[in-house]
């Protein structure tokens, strides 16, 4: 373990650190330095319903807010020292994540599996009670048998998560993340989708969904519970309609 994590160093990242009120949660992002997760801290930020956000991660995220808590964590084969910083917490939004061939495979492995179990582990330890939304992708397969390793190792991790012992799991399982604002793509697959995007959408409207969006639906399934829709699974068709009713009550964001 690093002296990174192993101080877990804990700081509010604004002066006068927002206490929130009776009815407001305390929510959890990991993996805000990224594309979702950044995205997911922005939204929850600015979410009336959330009082306090913490976000773990091993970089700093570079804002400071009111009721942004940073906490960075360096080695997430352990999550042992986090156990007090996710103490009290209402829910986690589950973020964290790479991509193939960014990596070689045993590390997609620990990266999709052995890190979300164990950060699961440590967040039940200490909010048994907390709602725990998870980023895995389109093709997510529990039983094991799928040829593509991706959706093998996400499906691994939706199996243990729904295990763990929390009230509500909600697995979200997009297609194609739109990346709104241009990034490096993490491999050649996504360049050509981005390319294309324009086309794809039209032709394949459930086959695509904003980041933005995408976040702004897990955020707010997290804090504030998923309506009718029952899950744990959400697919792209259900990711829109989520947002839908989300523009419906705080008004409309950007398009799909
Ligand atoms: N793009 C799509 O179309 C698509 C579709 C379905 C599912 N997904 C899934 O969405 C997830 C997130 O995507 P994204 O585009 O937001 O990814 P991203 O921009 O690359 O962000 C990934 C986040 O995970 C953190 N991370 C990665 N490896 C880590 C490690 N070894 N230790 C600690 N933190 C680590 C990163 O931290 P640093 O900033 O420190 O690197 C960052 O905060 C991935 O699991 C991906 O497979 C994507």
């Amino acid at each position: 373990m690093t002296a990174i994590s192993q101080l877990a160093t804990t700081r509010a990242t604004g002066s006068g650190m927002n206490v929130p009120t009776a009815d407001q949660k305390r929510l959890v992002i990991v993996g805000a330095t990224g594309m979702l997760g950044g995205y997911a801290l922005r939204y929850a930020l600015e979410h009336p319903t959330v009082g306090q956000v913490t976000a773990i991660g091993r970089r700093k995220i570079g804002i400071s807010h009111p009721k942004l808590n940073e906490v960075l964590h360096s080695d997430f084969t352990d999550c042992s020292a986090l156990a007090e910083a996710l103490s009290r917490q209402d829910a986690a939004v589950f973020c964290l994540g790479t991509y193939t061939g960014v990596v070689p495979d045993a590390e997609l492995r620990t990266i999709t599996v052995d890190y979300t179990i164990e950060f699961a582990r440590v967040l039940h330890g200490s909010s048994p009670e907390a709602t725990f939304a998870f980023l895995s992708g389109s093709g997510a397969d529990p039983t094991g048998r799928s040829r593509m390793a991706y959706a093998r190792y996400k499906g691994e991790a939706e199996k243990a998560l729904l295990a763990a012992g929390f009230p509500d799991v909600y697995l979200f399982r997009p297609a194609y993340i739109y990346p709104v604002e241009p990034r490096r793509e993490p491999n050649l697959s996504y360049r050509l989708l981005r390319a294309i995007y324009p086309a794809f959408r039209i032709l394949f409207p459930n086959q695509v969904i904003r980041a933005d969006n995408l976040a702004r639906a897990m955020v707010d399934v997290a804090v504030c519970g998923t309506g009718e829709r029952r899950g744990p699974i959400f697919e792209n068709p259900d990711i829109r309609a989520m947002v839908e009713s989300v523009d419906a009550r705080t008004g409309p964001r950007s398009s799909t």
